[in-house]
């Protein structure tokens, strides 16, 4: 199978880099710029893109790479940062621009360039940068320019190295996929043979030849990528899996049932289902805090989870994980200390590691290769039901920390009707496909009310709605009036104990997406 390396060097869009890439059919990893010249060549990339990143090629402390790299016969894209790198590393000038440029900009295109090959004289891009390419090195050719840029786009066609300043992955640049795709399928000539369906049937055969006849334990939490790893994994092994699936009583209403449903009628494993819901809600008396609360269901879900495992583990079996790729990329950032980042690996769903005293084959993380999107598109090929595939993120602590204060049963019930009218109410009008995320809250909160001739003191729900790119800031949802009120209207009516509901509307920051 053909591949292109991302090497990353600190930029925000490395990932979209690498999942453009595969939009085309190609196989697209990311590795940081510390990892080793060997290493690369071995793996025999047919073509390499620098990414971006927030340094100045001229600080001694940046991220560089050995100019070897340009030498060794495979094509080289450099992106922004990488563009600047390029320049710099082949002997041309970089420099702090007088005008930086943000933002959406005109590209003046010249004729004859394999990589901009179908851009026109003039198109829009997207920059973000302060330093530029103020002379291009020996052998290079400047093939576009901006009115603040002279060079943002060079090449040295016989070396086949190419450089754009702006930034092709990001939508805004109007030809930025056919530049991408000029590079990926016209000068690296890879041939499109990352597909999701030979995925599955790889994968299926690596599973079978690592596993044999032995068995496999999965953690299922009802979230994407462990349901989608379940349903490979069955594929592959049938019912020499055990999915485990713990139920500990803060879910949403009938999601345990479903998940358990979806599983066991769907395909052939064997599924455990734990309802440890009174240890939960026992070990819940009293806490308040948020912190606390979150350590207090976390542990004791660990508890619950390696005790069942330890007993039917029994040395002799593999343990599977959901985790996905961009839980193992070892990120470029870090740069300006001189240093890739530290490696984050997945503890799935409050699973933490492995105990030292359970023992296990060996651990298979069947989609460590795909981008959520990709795991999507896997699960509908495996016939996981859209409504599981497509579902929005779910904290591991679950409701717990949708309730203020402390966690009892009678709270979980009433916060799980509210939320089930929500999520009524956002379906049948189809809204919900405006959001990122959407739920109810238990504000912890009474409020006096009235109803009939009568006084009530009952609680307080909040409302929730959020639109993100990547949860890490999010807008609040400009959700409209007549659907608030619908579901305002029929929560109060349907669910007693609940007589008043508020509309949260701070974004993150200052707020998270989650009240606890
Ligand atoms: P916050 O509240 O931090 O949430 O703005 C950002 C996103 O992360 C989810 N979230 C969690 N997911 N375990 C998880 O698996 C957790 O403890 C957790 N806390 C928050 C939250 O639902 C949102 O999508």
């Amino acid at each position: 199978m053909d591949k292109i390396l991302v090497l990353d060097f600190g930029g925000q869009y490395n990932q979209l880099i690498a999942r453009r890439v595969r939009s085309f059919g190609v196989f697209a990893e990311i590795l940081p710029y510390t990892a080793k010249l060997e290493k690369i060549k071995k793996n025999a990339y047919k073509g390499i893109i620098f990414t971006g990143g927030p340094n100045s090629v001229f600080d001694p402390e940046s991220p560089h790479y050995s100019k070897e790299i340009l030498s060794i016969g495979v094509p080289v894209l450099g992106i922004c940062y990488g563009c600047q790198l390029m320049a710099w590393m082949s002997g041309g000038t970089v420099e702090t621009a007088p005008v930086s440029e943000y933002g959406k900009v005109t590209l003046k295109a010249k004729t004859g360039s394999r990589l901009l090959d179908g851009v026109p004289a003039k198109s829009t891009v997207w920059m973000s940068h302060t330093d530029y390419v103020a002379k291009a090195p020996g052998g290079f050719r400047i093939t576009a320019r901006t009115d603040d840029c002279p060079c943002a786009a060079m090449e040295n066609e016989e070396r086949r190295l190419y450089a754009v300043q702006f930034h092709p992955e990001v939508t805004h640049t109007e030809y930025g996929d056919s530049i991408l795709k000029n590079f990926v399928l016209g000068i690296c000539a890879c041939s499109r043979d990352w597909a999701m369906d030979d995925f599955i049937d790889r994968t299926v055969g690596k599973i079978r030849e690592t596993v044999g006849d032995k068995k496999v334990i999965l953690g299922l939490s009802g979230g994407v990528d462990s349901s989608v790893a379940a349903a490979l994994i069955s594929r592959a092994i049938g019912k020499n899996l055990t999915c485990v699936f713990v139920d500990q009583g803060l879910m949403r209403k009938d999601e345990g049932d479903f998940v358990e449903s979806t599983f066991t009628k769907l395909f052939d494993m064997n599924f455990i289902r734990v309802d440890a819901s009174d240890k939960f809600f026992e070990k819940l008396k009293g806490i308040k805090d948020p912190e606390r609360k979150r350590k207090r269901i976390s542990r004791e879900f660990y508890n619950v989870f390696w005790d069942v495992i330890r007993d039917i583990a029994d040395g002799d079996a593999f343990f599977a994980q959901g985790t996905i790729y961009p839980d193992r990329i070892e990120s470029g950032k870090g740069a300006t200390k001189g240093k890739a980042g530290s490696s984050v690996i997945k503890t799935h769903h409050n699973m933490g590691k492995i105990p030292k005293d359970v023992d296990f084959l060996g651990v298979i993380e069947p989609l460590g290769d795909l981008f959520k999107d990709e795991v999507r598109s896997v699960g509908e090929r495996l016939g996981i039901p859209r409504e599981l595939v497509w579902r929005q993120p779910f904290p591991g602590p679950g409701l717990g920390v949708r309730i203020i204060g402390e966690v009892t049963r009678d709270k979980v019930r009433l916060l799980q009707e509210a939320d089930y009218i929500l999520r009524d109410e956002m379906a049948k009008c189809g809204y919900e496909k405006e959001l990122s995320q959407f739920f109810c809250v238990f504000t912890g909160s009474k409020a006096v009310g009235v109803m009939g001739d009568h006084r009530t003191y009952e609680n307080v729900i909040a409302l929730r709605a959020v639109t993100t790119d990547d949860f890490m800031t999010a807008d609040w949802a400009k959700i409209p009036y007549d659907i608030l009120a619908k579901v305002s209207s029929r929560i109060t009516n349907e669910v007693r104990g609940i007589n008043r509901i508020v509309y949260d509307i701070t974004s993150k920051p200052p707020a998270t997406v989650e009240w606890e």
